[in-house]
């Protein structure tokens, strides 16, 4: 039977076996952390085994092989790795800011390699996920769609640069809807509505506005026509938030800080 080996297994590699665990998928693990390595020998069973060393696995059974080492750590990987690999293995790196083109490099084989870029909903199946690669045919692309799709949603990047983007975007995601959120429960426990947990308004809040959206199956824009009437309370707040589009300036500026901060950290390790 194909398998799926995971080399590295720390934060990522942690949330990506609970996945598979939690799909009954299973899982081959390589990873060198000693404290690690006995916290996953404990947990291990059914549906993933961890091993220690390369030469423990059967190389000819691997058919994706994905590579979730820190960036600092991938190079040495990759030489040792043309040692065991198998020419008809997948590669998949987890790795920021390293390129195809350097993998290719320090590999020095003629595998295929795919990047990923998950974001932390990874740990329950749904993460928003770039994937890249340039030398991979449609057919190929929805396989690869198809099995990976219990990590969550799986979006192929037509430019390997657009992964910068994508980790601004999606990756950095969560922390700004979470700062927004943030601030609004500011404001409601300065209003000292004590005996309302802010924290859990705030969350309803959210939920509910998600959940109105995809109940009628209506547009941000749509949802904002039904809740903002003319001369009405939101429309006062919507027009300071919407002057010289504001908040939308700030925003993608952000995001854009995001997209060069990734861009440069790439450079560096690359
Ligand atoms: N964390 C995230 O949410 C996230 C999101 C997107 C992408 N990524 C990418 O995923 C990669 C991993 O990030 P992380 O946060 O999970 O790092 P991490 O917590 O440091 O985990 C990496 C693990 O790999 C082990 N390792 C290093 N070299 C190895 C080798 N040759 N064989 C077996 N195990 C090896 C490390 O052991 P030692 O401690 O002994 O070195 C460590 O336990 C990074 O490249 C990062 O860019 C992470």
């Amino acid at each position: 039977m194909k398998k799926i080996l995971i080399i590295g297994c720390g934060s990522l590699g942690y949330s990506i076996v609970q996945v598979f665990k939690s799909k009954k998928k299973k899982i081959l693990v390589v990873e060198n952390n000693k404290s690690n390595f006995d916290l996953l020998k404990k947990e291990s069973g059914k549906y993933f085994s961890v091993f220690r060393n390369l030469k423990e696995i059967k190389w000819d059974d691997i058919k994706y092989l994905m590579i979730c080492v820190k960036p600092k750590d991938i190079h040495h990987l990759l030489n040792i790795l043309k040692d065991y690999i198998n020419k008809s293995t997948t590669i998949i790196s987890f790795v920021a800011g390293i390129k195809l083109k350097t993998i290719k490099t320090n590999l020095g084989l003629k595998n295929r390699v795919i990047r990923f870029m998950p974001n932390l909903s990874i740990k329950y199946g749904q993460s928003i996920t770039a994937v890249y690669s340039n030398n991979i045919v449609s057919k190929e692309k929805i396989k690869i769609s198809d099995y990976f799709g219990f990590f969550g949603t799986i979006v192929w990047l037509k430019k390997e640069e657009d992964i910068d983007f994508f980790t601004a975007f999606f990756g950095g995601g969560p922390a700004y809807i979470s700062l927004i959120l943030e601030h609004l429960q500011n404001i409601l426990k300065k209003r000292q509505i004590k005996e309302i947990d802010s924290n859990i308004l705030v969350l309803k809040l959210l939920e509910n506005t998600l959940n109105y959206i995809k109940k009628e199956k209506i547009s941000f824009l749509g949802l904002i026509k039904r809740v903002a009437s003319k001369g009405g309370t939101t429309q006062q707040g919507l027009d300071f938030l919407k002057k010289r589009s504001q908040l939308n300036l700030l925003l993608s500026t952000a995001i854009k800080k995001a997209e060069l901060q990734s861009v440069k950290m790439s450079k560096k390790k690359d």
